[in-house]
């Protein structure tokens, strides 16, 4: 079967990478520009954190952690845009996770590999018909080992520092470039040194290093890359 025809909606396209180097940006824009969806699943992780530190769980506590996430109501709407919007217990959770402490916390807790076999769960049943660009840390080594597309976008440390100081101050926020370094270097060692599902290139992906390049040249090349494979899809 031509890779095309796999899924009914269309093609997935992973893109993996650590803390800033532009996923969600560069996801959501090809999404866009490709009319599909798009899921960042770093803010399922996020949602389970900030719910377990409203009930102030231990963030190693796998049981209580696994028990909280069956108990929630996960949904996931597609909005105007490509958006595939999360929400638990019905309520869509916006700039309260998007914080350093919550940050922490997801990255703790997605150590587990109760609560990743969960998530993965929950995002291969988001994905199935494809027409799809899904951001995280294993989709392309992990959720869709199988997706048609996989990138690993990647930018210097210094630089998703300054992005994210960007980000936070353009949200009208406070943003301490050495802390925000710091805690990007941290994440980086737990993300990709954990045992279960770590950040890594997976072998048949695409590098794509976004440190002096644009978003909309980052997203160009993936769609060169989308293009590549539905052509040869339709030659097939
Ligand atoms: O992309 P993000 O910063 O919103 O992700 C928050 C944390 O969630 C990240 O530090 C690691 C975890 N995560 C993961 O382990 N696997 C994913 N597919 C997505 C996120």
């Amino acid at each position: 079967m031509s890779p095309i025809l796999k899924r009914k909606n269309g093609i997935i396209v992973a893109i993996d990478g650590p803390a800033g180097a532009g996923k969600s940006t560069v996801g959501r824009m090809a999404a866009e520009r490709l009319n599909y969806g798009f899921l960042s699943t770093g803010i399922m992780y996020r949602a389970l954190a900030w719910k377990a530190l409203e009930l102030g769980l231990d963030m190693a506590d796998e049981d209580a952690l696994m028990k909280l996430a069956e108990k929630i109501k996960w949904s996931f709407a597609r909005s105007a845009g490509p958006e595939l919007r999360v929400a638990i217990d019905g309520c869509a959770l916006t700039r309260e996770i998007t914080t350093e402490r919550v940050g922490k916390a997801s990255s703790a807790l997605a150590l587990l590999a109760r609560v990743r076999v969960f998530m993965c769960g929950m995002q291969r049943a988001a994905g199935i018909e494809g027409g799809l660009v899904m951001e995280g840390r294993d989709i392309g080594t992990n959720v869709f080992p199988d997706a048609e597309i996989k990138i690993y976008l990647d930018a210097s440390p210094e630089t998703r520092a300054l992005r994210r100081c960007a980000q936070l101050r353009e949200q009208g926020l406070a943003a301490d470039y050495p802390q925000i370094l710091d805690f990007i270097i941290k994440r980086d060692a737990q993300d990709s040194r954990r045992k279960n599902n770590p950040l890594k290139k997976s072998e048949d992906g695409f590098y794509l290093d976004s440190t002096s390049i644009t978003s909309e040249q980052a997203v160009d090349e993936i769609l060169k890359l989308c293009r590549g494979v539905m052509e040869k899809a339709g030659n097939q």
